[in-house]
């Protein structure tokens, strides 16, 4: 496996570091409203994923959610954290999967977005090599075309279908292609759940076109302390799609977990 690296991220805010982990193909700046809403009860850090945003890399080699993961511990070790609360949405809640099994002592909690535990069938691990490879050749384009429009719920406002395809135009190809094959090889983390002993928040658009709701809901009562919140009005960018309700969910659960020193 490469070595971790640094990553680059967006900080707002004070207090307890809460760490933000984007989904696939995009970056820090789809937490734009978690960066000013929860400013007030964290410091609110948006990570780039290696080769996203500004994390620039010379190479795709060895992308993997474990490396992903690693790359986490490395910032929060860079920055001098002990504990984070770790938030991840889709892909970055693979992620925060991932960090959970290697990591768990730097977990004060959790919070997963439009994400799930399962690992790909054998139809989706054929699906994720047949993108990869448009992507390699014809670059984002097959991105924009197949799953730009599943990103949302029912009503999306242009200004969230727009800054959500810069980030898709913004990851380069390579990146992109590297990215789907490392989520087609992750483990499924079903098994893990029932081992998560910080508290656990779990938000899912009610319209997430990507990832039915009513699966996901079973996994986070199965868990041992996990509220869930369906998130209406939004799809699969819950955060971006309905910040009101996603914001005032995490800062409850936030400040139950530690609250910020007046
Ligand atoms: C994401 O939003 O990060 C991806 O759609 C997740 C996935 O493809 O499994």
């Amino acid at each position: 496996m490469p070595d971790p690296m640094v990553l680059t991220y967006e900080e707002r805010g004070g207090g307890p570091a809460l760490i933000l982990i984007h989904g696939f193909p995009l970056n820090s700046s789809m937490w734009i409203e978690q960066l000013k809403g929860l400013a007030k009860v964290r410091t609110v850090i948006a990570v780039n994923l290696r080769g996203h945003g500004y994390t620039e890399v010379d190479n795709t080699d060895g992308f993997s959610m474990d490396l992903f993961a690693d790359d986490v511990a490395a910032t929060i070790d860079d920055l001098g954290l002990e504990q984070v609360d770790l938030c991840g949405l889709s892909m970055g809640g693979y992620v925060a999967m991932a960090f959970w099994r290697r990591h768990a002592g730097k977990v004060r909690s959790l919070i997963f977005a439009d994400t799930k535990p399962e690992a790909d069938t054998d139809e989706g691990k054929a699906g994720r090599e047949k993108t990869a490879a448009a992507v390699r050749e014809q670059g984002t384009q097959p991105l924009l075309e197949g799953l730009l429009p599943k990103m949302f719920g029912p009503a999306p406002s242009d200004e969230i279908v727009a800054a959500t395809r810069r980030m898709f135009e913004a990851t380069p190809p390579e990146v992109a292609a590297a990215d789907l094959l490392a989520m087609r090889d992750r483990p499924d983390s079903v098994a893990d759940l029932s081992g998560i002993t910080v508290p656990c928040l779990w938000l899912h658009g009610e319209g997430d076109q990507l990832m039915p709701l009513d699966a996901v809901k079973a996994h986070a009562a199965s868990m041992k302390d996990c509220t869930f919140v369906a998130v209406p009005d939004a799809g699969h960018m819950s955060p971006m799609e309905n910040p009101g309700v996603v914001n005032a969910a995490m800062t409850e659960f936030l400040n139950k977990v530690a609250p910020k020193k007046k």
